[in-house]
């Protein structure tokens, strides 16, 4: 029996942080009368079973001889032509999109293409700890810039770049979640919009667009992409690449995604694939493109918005009737989070554990920041996982903990 294994951790494997988020997880599951705020997932009643039963069957029976073979590293034709109708951009070539296992993959992947150990990726402060720890896994660096209620703050951006850049600092990318951001629910504008893709050129940056929520929107009206808005109103493909998940809209277990982007940017993330997964799961590809193609997928993402709206406004007026004065809340138009901020003297890492034996559950925001820059008066609380009436019984017994 070799006893030394742990010695022979390579840097990055010893440096790596175990997820609090999924600790936390462990921490709530199973716990009876247990109401969680805490984790990301969506709701398994969204999970359409039968259909995808019914397609996984017919697939295995009338494509098994191609889909239980070796599958093309940046994905499926078939699949990527359903994609690009469903995404209404059928001028898009094939060395534009790759699928992905899950876009935390294609995250990985990029950040993968572009960073050695000790550069720096600029990301919204607070921001998603599973992006920020596959980009860590890099050795990437990771420098917060600060948010107001429609997500990073350009003049903010700026100075963050131009101070990194005057002190020569190696800055790789920006990453941004600009629809219905984890943690804090805030949605950037048009402008706002405009603005980030202003000074990414400025400083020449690309830019990596997480867009795992879009589909799912309640109120307001959609908004273009960064991705297009580089594409149509810059005349500048190049600039952003996005990554898109099919976790929220039909289920994180199928770990599916894709990137789309740059053939510069997607070529050496496709070799990044050809080493590691070799391809996404042939099967599941095309279940999804058959599920998608007899119109399913439109269908279902409306279910799940008729389910998680009602969440969604009953946490919102829970907040409203149970929180006293000196906190405030975000109210995303979208998405799957509300982030809660208190004026002061409540601290929720310490609240935490009062919370978890009064068997209620929720994130403290200081697990959202890039390291050391944690903020301890905030709170991510999660709406689509919970009934709407754990939600109401849940922000009683959380209200109960501040007064
Ligand atoms: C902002 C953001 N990006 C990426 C992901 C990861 O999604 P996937 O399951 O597709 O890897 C999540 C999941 O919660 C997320 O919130």
């Amino acid at each position: 029996m070799i006893n030394k294994i742990p010695t022979l951790y390579s840097k990055t494997t010893s440096s790596m942080k175990h997820s609090f988020i999924r600790q936390i997880l462990k921490v709530t599951k199973g716990v009876p009368g247990m109401i969680s705020f805490a984790g990301g997932l969506p709701s398994p009643e969204t999970f359409p079973k039968d259909l995808l039963a019914d397609l996984f069957a017919r697939v295995i029976r009338e494509e098994g001889d191609e889909v239980l073979q070796y599958g093309a590293s940046d994905g499926d034709r078939v699949f990527k032509e359903i994609i690009k109708d469903f995404e209404e951009v059928p001028y898009l070539s094939d060395d534009e999109i790759m699928i992905t296992v899950g876009s935390t993959n294609g995250i990985y992947y990029f950040t993968r293409t572009l960073v050695d150990p000790g550069d720096v990726v600029v990301c919204e402060a607070p921001g998603f700890p599973g992006s920020l720890a596959a980009m860590e896994a890099c050795g990437a660096r990771m420098i917060g810039v600060e948010m107001d209620e429609l997500g990073m703050i350009p003049e903010q951006l700026r100075k963050t770049l131009s101070d990194l850049f005057g002190r020569r600092r190696s800055v790789k990318f920006i990453y941004v979640i600009p629809e219905f951001q984890n943690p804090t629910g805030k949605t950037m504008d048009l402008d706002r919009r405009r603005r980030i893709i202003e000074i990414a050129k400025e400083f020449d940056l690309p830019i990596l667009e997480d867009q795992p929520y879009r589909e799912l929107r309640y109120t307001g009206e959609r908004i273009i992409t960064l991705w297009e808005l580089a594409r149509t109103e810059f005349d500048d493909p190049k600039l952003v690449t996005i990554a898109k998940s099919f976790s929220k809209i039909l289920g994180p277990g199928l770990r599916l995604g894709f990137a789309a982007g740059p053939p510069e940017m997607l070529g050496p993330m496709v070799k990044w694939a050809q080493k590691t997964t070799v391809s996404p799961d042939c099967a599941t590809q095309r279940v999804t493109a058959r599920f998608i193609a007899k119109g399913f997928m439109r269908e279902h993402i409306k279910k799940i918005i008729s389910l998680y709206r009602p969440r969604r406004d009953a946490m919102l007026e829970a907040l409203h009737q149970n929180m006293p004065g000196g906190v405030s809340w975000t109210v995303p138009e979208g998405g799957m989070f509300i982030w809660v901020s208190f004026d002061g003297g409540v601290d929720t890492d310490a609240l935490f554990e009062r919370a978890i034996a009064q068997k209620v559950a929720f994130i403290p925001g200081s697990k959202f920041y890039p390291e050391g820059t944690g903020k301890t008066n905030e709170m991510r609380l999660n709406f689509s996982y919970s009934s709407v009436d754990q939600i109401h019984e849940g922000i009683k017994r959380l209200a109960g903990l501040i007064i």
